[in-house]
């Protein structure tokens, strides 16, 4: 029926007869976010005024697959479901933004799109702990999300920060725990980290009632998006030992941010909470966190130790995991699933828990060899709260730097996963967490385009995956049209990019020579091995793009440049970034050798920045010499106040 290659000379008499050149048509595959599995672009056009005529027909098929057929006459829309249908509608929507810029009757392209996802699960993640955002807020990324056909809206709803659901069983978690007397949570955590009463002057936090949480699952749900709640468990609780110290190990709460797993009043809190998390919310998953516990109490608390004896448990890892287990089986009792951080795995899981890799894709697949099933949101590619531009332009974040096309560039699925395990890996999640996101339209600002790009990874197949520039030019038409409906997006259009120096090699006459570390750098932070810092390559922004090198020691190294040879400089780069703790080093010594045995220094610098400074800073330590000389040793001394991290991405000699 439907021709590709229209010769009548009928339909080219239609087509300018109607005035519609091949300039204001528009073409599925320039606009539609995530990009379609398939688009078959057929020739004319269906011009209308008004609403376009749209039929829907439903037919048995995927799950939220769809087919889109635009013909002369109107649109037809074959759905397999109600999301399916959804999705067409998204993807039509999209169509039209970009036809009705035009002046005149409207056009779109006549075509047929076959679509599905390549993944059940396209997440969001938002911390509502660290800063509160109202529900009006969450309402309008749901908006969002729908538009990119992402499907799940992972809420994290406690933390130490603030406890952000109303549970009626435990008032004191929102009476207080959802309080503090400081809005900015840097100054509130590096502070004394207090809470306060709900109606305390300058409390600032808040929490969702039962009623307006009900009212966010109803609203996602016709967007086919599912709420996920997140109860963390058992680390990341200290408003919770603020509210109910026991259920705590004792000692002083500011200093645990572990519940106890000893003591049975815990489980009882729980399961309360529980109760009251799958009243509100239907979601299938109800995530319990199990990220980043200390552990350090549970070693000497005489409960936990009494539950480690009667229970058998070797360590604190499997208290953990004992606790997350007996969760998991109440949950499980009341018809639901649990995910959790991929900690969970430590210590034991059983083979029904959902794991959300975090901590890079090696717990992912670990769990997906075991047989459990995975969502991947590693922090590399999915942890918004990184800064997407040049630092010097974007508000204060929380460390390291994911522009758009690095989260576009994730590819979930890798070799080393069970091929026959790969139904286990349900989709992916970009997460993020609000740190230092104090306002909602910062966190607009963090999560669009960037999010946008998981939804395409979430959702459209490999195979002719298009490249970046198709996917941006994509973006920059959606953050229009989000803009137009009153985002406060990253301006994508006027995106800086990387730091310049990184981006073309750097002359140095140390690259191909030797390099000697007398310190080894960290383990974590290798580089890309032991020519980093002569391979001439500027690091970027990111402290973990593989060109910076780590220390948590002094530096002191050895380059043997093959023969005599005549120097006028002698410096190497270093970063400072004072939240995770990388900073100057106090000093730097500079030495030059015939033999490689005696040394003579040729200068020293100093740094002249302080620790206070807490932008994100590039400083050269260096000489500029007249010698002449074979080895150079450079050394340089970390700050002695702090237990400070040395970054380095180059040592340079010319
Ligand atoms: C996490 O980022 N701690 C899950
Ligand atoms: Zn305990």
């Amino acid at each position: 029926m439907y021709k590709r290659i229209l010769t009548s000379a009928l339909a080219a008499f239609l087509i300018s007869a109607t005035c519609v050149s091949k300039d204001n048509v528009t073409l599925a595959g320039n606009v539609i976010l995530p990009r379609p599995a398939g688009i078959e672009i057929l020739d004319g056009a269906y011009i209308f005024t008004g609403e376009p005529t749209v039929k829907v027909v439903r037919k048995k098929g995927p799950s939220e697959s769809y087919t889109l057929v635009i013909n002369r006459k109107g649109v037809i829309i074959t759905a397999a479901d109600d999301a399916g249908e959804f999705y067409a509608r998204q993807s039509l929507a999209q169509l039209l933004n970009a036809a009705e810029k035009e002046n005149g009757p409207a056009s779109l392209q006549c075509q047929i799109i076959k679509d599905y996802p390549r993944f059940p699960y396209r997440g969001l993640h938002i911390d509502v702990s660290r800063h509160f955002y109202s529900i009006d807020f969450l309402k309008k990324q749901v908006d969002a999300m729908a538009m990119f056909k992402m499907n799940r809206l992972h809420l994290h709803l406690t933390d130490a920060a603030g406890w952000r659901m109303e549970i009626e069983s435990w008032p004191r978690l929102t009476e207080y725990a959802a309080w503090r007397p400081e809005a900015s949570w840097k100054a509130w955590w590096n502070g004394d980290r207090a809470y306060v009463e709900e109606g305390a002057p300058g409390a600032y936090g808040g929490y969702y009632t039962k009623e307006e949480l009900r009212s966010l699952v109803e609203y996602a749900a016709e967007k086919h998006i599912t709420v996920i709640p997140e109860i963390e468990m058992p680390g990341h609780s200290e408003e919770v030992l603020a509210a109910y110290p026991e259920v705590g190990c004792g000692g002083n709460p500011e200093t645990h941010a572990d519940l106890c797993i000893g003591k049975e009043v815990t489980f009882k809190m729980l399961q309360d909470i529980l109760d009251e998390v799958i009243e509100v919310f239907p979601s299938e998953y109800i995530h319990i966190g199990g990220d980043e516990a200390g552990k350090q109490a549970w070693k000497t608390c005489p409960d936990c130790q009494r539950r480690m004896k009667e229970e058998g448990l070797a360590d604190v890892d499997e208290l953990q995991s004992y606790m997350i287990r007996r969760i998991e089986q109440y949950v499980n009792s009341k018809g639901r699933k649990i995910i959790g951080w991929d900690e969970i795995l430590e210590g034991g899981v059983s083979r029904t828990a959902t794991v959300m890799s975090w901590r890079g894709t090696e717990g992912g697949i670990a769990a997906m060899n075991m047989g459990n099933d995975v969502i991947m949101c590693p922090g590399s590619y999915c942890y918004l709260d990184k800064a997407q531009d040049a630092p010097f332009i974007e508000p204060e974040s929380i460390g390291g730097y994911l522009p758009l096309e690095k989260v576009f560039e994730y590819e979930p699925i890798e070799s080393s996963m069970p091929e026959d395990g790969l139904d286990r890996l349900l989709g992916v999640q970009a997460n993020l967490w609000t740190e230092y996101v104090p306002t909602e339209s910062h966190a607009e600002h963090m999560l669009w385009p960037r999010a946008a790009a998981i939804a395409e990874i979430g959702w459209s197949p490999l195979e002719d995956k298009a490249g970046y520039q198709d996917f941006r030019q994509r973006a920059l038409n959606a953050m229009n049209v989000l803009k137009d409906n009153g985002y406060e997006v990253f301006d994508l259009a006027h995106e800086y990019g990387e730091l310049r120096a990184s981006l073309s090699p750097v002359r140095n006459k140390a690259a191909g020579g030797k390099i000697q570390y007398l310190i080894r750098w960290h383990k974590a932070y290798p580089g890309s091995g032991e020519m980093t810092l002569i391979d001439g390559q500027h690091g970027g922004w990111a402290n973990n793009d593989g060109r910076w090198m780590g220390f948590l020691n002094d530096i002191d190294i050895i380059i043997d440049l093959g023969e005599p040879t005549d120097i006028h400089y002698i410096g190497a780069t270093f970063l400072q970034s004072s939240g995770p703790g990388i900073f100057l080093p106090e000093r730097a010594e500079i030495s030059i050798s015939d033999d490689g045995e005696n040394f003579h220094p040729i200068g020293e610098c100093f740094n002249d920045v302080p620790t206070s400074d807490s932008n994100l800073l590039f400083k050269d330590f260096k000489v500029i010499c007249n010698e002449n000389g074979r080895y150079v040793r450079y050394k340089a001394f970390r700050n002695p106040a702090a237990k400070a991290w040395l970054f380095v991405d180059e040592i340079i000699v010319n």
